[in-house]
C-alpha cells in the first residue's frame, strides 16, 4: 500500500486506553470535555474485503481534556458489535451498505423480524449513556470513558421504522433531540420523533407519506419547524423482496423528474404546514436552518445527483480523490405559506460540516467543513454565511477529518471564539494528528500525534462531560 490516502482506507486493530498523547503547542485551558468519534475501521475479515467505505467495522475514538491545558488523553475501542464478533469469528462481514446480502438482508428482517448492529456512522447521549448509532434501528450503548462495548441499547417506547436516521439533532433550546425513523409499507412514512433530555422514551413528532421513500441522512430544524428534505434518491419498498440486486443502496434509483422536496412540519403539532419543489438534487448534510421574515432558510450540503454515493465505493476511491467533491454549500430560502424557493451557493467542494451546538435552529454565521480531498492533502474550511467570506487551514500530506467546533465558555453566539478540534492523516508521517485550530483564524494552536494512522471516519461529538 501506498503512502497517501490509501492509508485511509486500511484497517486499524490497535486499540489503546488512556494514552497521554505528547503535544506541541497550547490546548487551550478551558477545554475540559472529550471529543468522541466514530467510524470505520475494520474493512476485511477472512482476507475478503467490504467494498464500500460505509460498511468497515464501527471503532470509536475519545480525546479527553483536563481543562487546565496540559494534556489530552486517547483511547480507541472497536465496538464490539455482534456483527463484530460474527466477523472474527467467521471471517465474513455481513449485513452492509453496499456489500453483499448483510445491510439487505437486515431491511428484508427488518421487514419481517431482526437487523445489524455495525453502529460506525455517529455517536449520540442518551439518557446519560453513549449510544453508537448507525441507518438501522439498532443501537449500541458503550462505556463513555473506556468506550467498551455494554450491549444493545433499547429506547423505552414502542416507535419503530426499518430505516433508522443517524443524525439526530439535539435542540440545547429545547432541552430535547429530534430524530427521524422511515418506516416501509403501503404508504411508507418518514417519522420524525422528539426525544426530551434524560429520556428514553420517543415521542412522535409527526410523519410524511410517500410511496416511494428516499434514503435520507440528515434532516434540518428550527425553532418551530422540522424539515424533512426529500431527494429524488428513492426506492420502493417491494423491491428489497426481490432477489437479483444484492445490496442495500441497489435498491434505490435516481428520479431527477420528482425534483428535490421540502416538507415542513410543525414540531408542536407535526402538521405539515408546508411543501415546497426544487431542482434535483442530493444531500447527505444538513447544516442549519431557521427561521427569518416568514422564510425558512436551510443549508445543507447538495451534490448535483446521488453519483456521490457509488464515489464512495472502495474501489473507485482514487477518482473520489483526484477529481475532489461536487459538494457545495447551499443556502435556500423556503417561503413558510407558499411554494416558492430560492437559493445560492456559499462555498464549493466540502462536506462534513458543523456548526456551534448553540447556534441549531437560531440565525448564525460560521461554517466549519472539510473541503474537498486532492491527491496530496484536503483543507479544513470556515465559511461565513453572512458575507460568504471564507478561511482555510492546510497543509500537504495531511486529510483533515469532519473539523468540530466548540465555543469559548464565556464566548456568546453567534461568536467564532473557541477552537476546531480535527483530526487529520498525516500520510508522511504514516499516523493520524489531532489538531486544535483557532476558530477565528484557523490557525494551528495545538497538534497532538496519535500512535498510529486511524481509517477515515465519520461522525464525532463533544460531549462538555465525560
Ligand atoms: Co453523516
Amino acid at each position: 500500500m501506498e503512502a497517501g490516502f490509501e492509508l485511509g482506507f486500511a484497517s486499524l486493530s490497535n486499540e489503546v486506553r488512556d494514552r497521554s498523547l505528547p503535544v506541541e503547542g497550547t490546548l487551550p485551558d478551558w477545554l475540559d470535555g472529550a471529543l468522541v468519534r466514530n467510524g470505520p475501521a475494520t474493512f476485511e475479515a477472512g482476507g475478503e474485503r467490504v467494498h464500500h467505505w460505509f460498511d468497515g467495522l464501527a471503532m470509536l475514538h475519545r480525546f479527553a481534556f483536563d481543562g487546565r491545558g496540559d494534556t489530552v488523553s486517547y483511547t480507541n475501542r472497536s465496538l464490539r458489535s455482534e456483527t463484530y464478533r460474527r466477523a472474527m469469528a467467521t471471517g465474513e462481514i455481513s449485513g452492509q451498505f453496499a456489500t453483499g446480502g448483510g445491510y439487505l438482508r437486515r431491511v428484508r428482517q427488518l421487514l419481517f423480524g431482526d437487523p445489524t448492529d455495525n453502529c460506525n456512522v455517529h455517536v449520540a447521549r442518551v439518557d446519560g449513556t453513549l449510544v453508537a448509532m448507525t441507518e438501522v434501528p439498532r443501537y449500541v450503548a458503550c462505556d463513555p470513558d473506556t468506550l467498551e462495548t455494554r450491549g444493545e441499547f433499547a429506547f423505552a417506547d414502542a416507535l419503530t421504522g426499518h430505516v433508522n436516521c443517524a443524525h439526530v439533532l439535539p435542540d440545547p433550546h429545547r432541552g430535547e433531540t429530534v430524530g427521524l425513523l422511515t418506516t416501509f409499507g403501503r404508504p411508507s412514512e418518514h417519522t420524525f420523533y422528539r426525544l426530551p433530555d434524560g429520556s428514553r422514551s420517543r415521542e412522535r413528532i409527526g410523519s410524511v407519506a410517500t410511496e416511494s421513500p428516499a434514503y435520507l441522512h440528515s434532516f434540518a430544524l428550527t425553532e418551530r419547524f422540522v424539515v424533512l428534505t426529500e431527494h429524488p434518491f428513492v426506492t420502493t419498498p417491494a423491491s428489497f423482496l426481490l432477489p437479483g440486486r444484492e445490496s442495500f443502496v441497489d435498491h434505490y434509483e435516481w428520479k431527477p423528474e420528482r425534483g428535490t422536496r421540502f416538507h415542513v412540519l410543525d414540531r408542536e403539532t407535526g402538521e405539515r404546514v408546508a411543501t415546497a419543489v426544487t431542482d434535483p438534487w442530493f444531500v447527505f448534510h444538513h447544516v442549519n436552518a431557521f427561521e427569518a421574515d416568514g422564510e425558512l432558510v436551510v443549508d445543507l450540503v447538495a451534490y448535483p445527483n446521488a453519483d456521490v454515493v457509488d464515489g464512495l465505493y472502495l474501489s473507485e476511491a482514487s477518482d473520489w480523490f483526484e477529481h475532489g467533491s461536487d459538494g457545495h454549500l447551499r443556502r435556500f430560502r423556503v417561503q413558510i405559506d407558499g411554494q416558492a424557493v430560492a437559493s445560492e451557493t456559499l462555498y464549493g467542494g466540502c462536506e462534513l460540516p458543523r456548526i456551534a451546538r448553540e447556534d441549531r435552529t437560531r440565525e448564525y454565521r460560521y461554517v466549519y467543513t472539510q473541503g474537498a480531498a486532492e491527491p496530496d492533502g484536503n483543507h479544513v474550511a470556515k465559511v461565513d454565511v453572512t458575507t460568504g467570506e471564507s478561511d482555510r487551514w492546510e497543509e500537504s500530506g495531511l486529510f483533515a477529518e469532519e473539523p468540530v467546533f466548540v465555543r469559548a465558555p464565556d464566548a456568546e453566539r453567534p461568536s467564532d471564539e473557541g477552537c476546531v478540534l480535527v483530526t487529520a492523516l498525516n500520510t508522511d508521517e504514516g499516523r493520524t494528528d489531532l489538531l486544535v485550530l483557532d476558530g477565528e483564524t484557523l490557525d494551528e494552536r495545538a497538534r497532538a500525534p496519535l500512535p498510529h494512522a486511524v481509517p477515515f471516519g465519520f461522525h464525532g461529538r463533544y460531549f462538555e462531560e465525560w
